[in-house]
């Protein structure tokens, strides 16, 4: 059988396609991303792909797999990049289907400690911070210089309290937060280990101090941060998104920070990514911008590259997936 890496994978995950004796692997030996068209071409005949966030996988690239593609594993917990509907329609066309397998669990941790950091960092401003030492902008210690906005006694709003959400609020209560408010589709049963109050949105973006976005990408969620939402909220808070950057419309981001509407955003996930360096949010200074690095821990990616390989591995046999998405 063979298989097809649409980007260097190493350590661990490696190791073990190539030592299977289940199939041969290809790979696209490079840390930068494949041109669409060598994925196309690379893609011909194989019966796995193993693939990053970054590439959109959809009815073209099935088509130029062709007929063998029984396994798709992504390295992400995410998969909105997997056109699902396009997978399901080929699902119907072969008997055995397209199986996928994606890397769920394994980077909550990193994640939910990215955005904890990110959140502290947008909040006590600390990328303005350590610029103001190094260009000579700090002048003495003042009373309200580089002030910002601090946990305690605060009130967190998480939209989207999954595993993610959930990982988020364990750490963040510690810090002193008093309400931690929660809105999604439905209520979870152990929003109680963390006190979450299941709240409608508009109830979340009145009274947050803090507002997380942990959700997925999905048509319902996309777009779903826009000048209304932002309109909702007070003027002290701030914004924090980790999941997916089409949850938030960006020009209307610019104008609640521009404005004054809302204190400040950070982001780590955007639309496109990278995002060009000339973008208008760029030249925010309330605006903390970090290139994707949730899960980007060296152990956390290591885990993941592993637990890829076995799924796909796991689809080519026929086997129990570790992680399987079930769609
Ligand atoms: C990262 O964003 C992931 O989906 O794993
Ligand atoms: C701050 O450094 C203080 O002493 O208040």
């Amino acid at each position: 059988m063979k298989v097809f890496l649409t980007r260097r994978i190493s350590g661990e995950g490696i190791k073990i396609l190539q030592t299977s004796g289940v199939c041969e692997v290809s790979m696209w030996d490079s840390d930068e991303p494949l041109p669409r068209a060598e994925l196309l071409k690379r893609v011909q005949g194989v019966d796995g792909l193993l693939c990053l966030l970054s590439d959109k996988i959809d009815a073209e690239v099935l088509d130029a797999a062709g007929p063998k593609l029984k396994v798709i594993s992504t390295l992400s917990v995410g998969y909105d990049h997997l056109v699902m509907e396009e997978l399901k329609c080929l699902y119907c066309l072969f008997i055995s289907g397209i199986r996928v397998g994606y890397t769920p669990d394994v980077l909550t941790d990193a994640t939910a400690e990215l955005t904890v950091a990110l959140l502290l960092a947008t909040a006590r401003r600390l990328p303005e911070g350590i610029e103001e030492v190094k260009n000579g902008g700090w002048s003495s210690w003042k009373p309200l210089w580089m002030c910002g906005y601090g946990l305690s006694g605060s009130t967190v709003g998480i939209v989207g309290l999954g595993r993610i959400g959930m990982a988020i609020a364990r750490r963040l209560l510690p810090f002193g937060v008093q309400r931690l408010l929660y809105s999604g589709r439905t209520a979870k049963a152990e929003a109680a280990e963390v006190k979450g109050e299941f709240v409608p949105l508009d109830t979340l973006l009145a009274e947050s101090d803090f507002i997380v976005i942990s959700c997925s990408l999905t048509p319902e969620t996309q777009g779903m941060c826009n000048k209304e939402f932002f309109s909702k909220m007070k003027n002290t808070a701030v914004f924090v998104n980790s999941s997916r950057g089409a949850v938030v419309n960006q020009e209307e981001l610019y104008q609640a920070l521009a404005t004054g509407q809302i204190a400040a955003a950070g982001l780590d996930v955007t639309t496109p990514e990278p995002l060009p360096t000339d973008h208008p949010l760029l030249t925010l200074q309330n605006c903390v911008v970090l290139p994707h690095v949730g899960s980007a821990t060296y152990s956390t990616r290591g885990i993941m590259m592993g637990l890829a390989a076995r799924n796909l591995l796991a689809g080519l046999q026929g086997t129990a997936m570790p992680s399987e998405l079930h769609y």
